[in-house]
């Protein structure tokens, strides 16, 4: 294997002039906060998914941690999750004062454990939400979700986050729950300047709350930017007639987006569908070719009905392999290789979460598993396939000398 002068990116966001113009035209506007483009933005992005409502914010954690907010929770109540995984999946959870119950990953999909959730949700009758990943857009048994969601009165929340473009039974992910999530964040699919989150909601009067919460939690957002001119003495405040502006009826926060990341947003849905088709032949590229090694590594598998568009392609080493992953994944990496560990592993071993107290349905072996053992392989669009069997080769090479 001839070693590579340039790196291979893990990950790397395509675009050019239109999204830089796009940018530009908005700072000519003269209006650089939340506007029209903003709310273009939602709308697009709402019908994309088959979605009637969508907030943007600042990250794709922020959206998460919203999402969980507008459920309207007593504190305390039990809302379910995923032990491992990326960690702002779980922290909203504790954030909001609401008690976490985590359940382990299954380790096919990736995903969360279905048949720990239904013994979660049998034990527990009193959860009142759960919230998951599409892992790597890997898509959740939404049928299977939905049934217990109705038969146990769950509250559905999708972190679709990973999982944009990704369809299961001829919808697309983020189409099923009460809300879904999506990042935006440099290294996603798509991305607006760098970073971003969008909340997806079912209904008006929670897709109202989101954008309220997203601005400090003030009153009549309805109103719409581009007629938000001059004092208004539309509220009232203890009694006093007040400006809907400084009014606020809950305790917020600020995740609003200066509209420049709109303006730069709408552009790349343009070219979502030819990220969606990159992503999935480098992936198909990647297991064709790598599916010889079964012997040394679990390879994801998705469901029948899926049409996933990847976020990255997952290796898992199968026990008792004769290498270790810190001697693969550095020898990746000196081979300009980059790659990434599967996020977190299991959260709950990570020092900030081992406190935490957690309401565990079984055990967490499988969270462990991946916690040691899988890490995370590039599938972008700005990869060539000179470069994927660059890294074939690499592979093979490294099992080749350590087997
Ligand atoms: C599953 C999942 N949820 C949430 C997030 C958080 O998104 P952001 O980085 O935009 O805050 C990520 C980040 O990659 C993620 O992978």
């Amino acid at each position: 294997m001839k070693k590579r002068k340039d790196q291979i990116f893990f990950a790397k966001a395509v675009y050019d002039g239109k999204e830089i113009n796009a940018v530009v035209d908005c700072l000519k506007y003269g209006w650089l906060g939340t506007g029209r483009l903003t709310e273009r933005f939602e709308k697009r992005f709402a019908k994309y998914i088959g979605m009637p409502y969508a907030s943007l914010v600042n990250s794709g954690s922020s959206a998460n941690l919203l999402a969980i907010r507008v459920l309207n929770l007593p504190e305390g109540s039990k809302v379910l999750t995923c032990a491992a995984g990326f960690p702002s999946t779980l922290s909203p959870i504790w954030h909001s004062h609401l008690q976490v119950v985590a359940v382990d990953v299954d380790l096919k999909s990736l995903n969360i454990d279905l048949d720990r959730v239904e013994q979660a949700v049998k034990k527990h009758k009193d959860i009142k939400a759960i919230i998951f990943a599409h892992t790597l857009g890997n898509p959740v048994d939404m049928k299977r979700i939905m049934h217990l969601a109705s038969k146990y009165k769950l509250q559905v929340i999708e972190d679709n986050c990973d999982g944009l473009g990704s369809e299961i039974y001829g919808r697309k992910t983020g189409s099923f729950g009460n809300f879904s999530t999506c990042s935006f964040y440099a290294s996603h699919h798509m991305t607006l300047a760098g970073a971003g989150g969008i909340v997806l909601s079912k209904n008006e009067k929670s897709a109202y709350r989101v954008k309220s919460l997203r601005e400090w939690g003030k009153e009549q957002i309805t109103l719409g930017y581009d007629k938000d001119h001059g004092v208004y003495f539309d509220s009232i405040s203890n009694g006093v007639p007040y400006d809907h502006r400084y009014s606020y009826s809950e305790i917020g926060y600020n995740f609003k987006v200066p509209e420049i990341m709109a303006a730069f947003g709408l552009v790349q849905m343009d070219r979502l569908e030819n990220f969606h088709r990159d992503r999935r032949k480098n992936f198909k590229y990647l297991m064709t070719k790598l599916n010889k090694l079964g012997d040394y590594f679990h390879f994801v598998e998705t469901l029948p009905q899926a049409n996933p568009s990847w976020f990255n392609f997952p290796l898992t080493l199968r026990d008792k392999v004769p290498f270790s992953r810190k001697d693969l994944v550095e020898f990746l990496e000196k081979n300009k290789i980059r790659t990434r560990l599967f996020f977190a592993g299991n959260i709950l071993r990570q020092s900030g979460f081992k406190s935490l107290p957690v309401i565990l349905v079984g055990g967490l072996e499988t969270a462990d598993k991946v916690h040691r053992d899988s890490f995370l392989l590039g599938v972008h669009s700005s990869q060539t396939k000179e470069m994927l069997d660059y890294m074939i080769d690499a592979i093979e090479e490294f099992i080749k000398t350590n087997k």
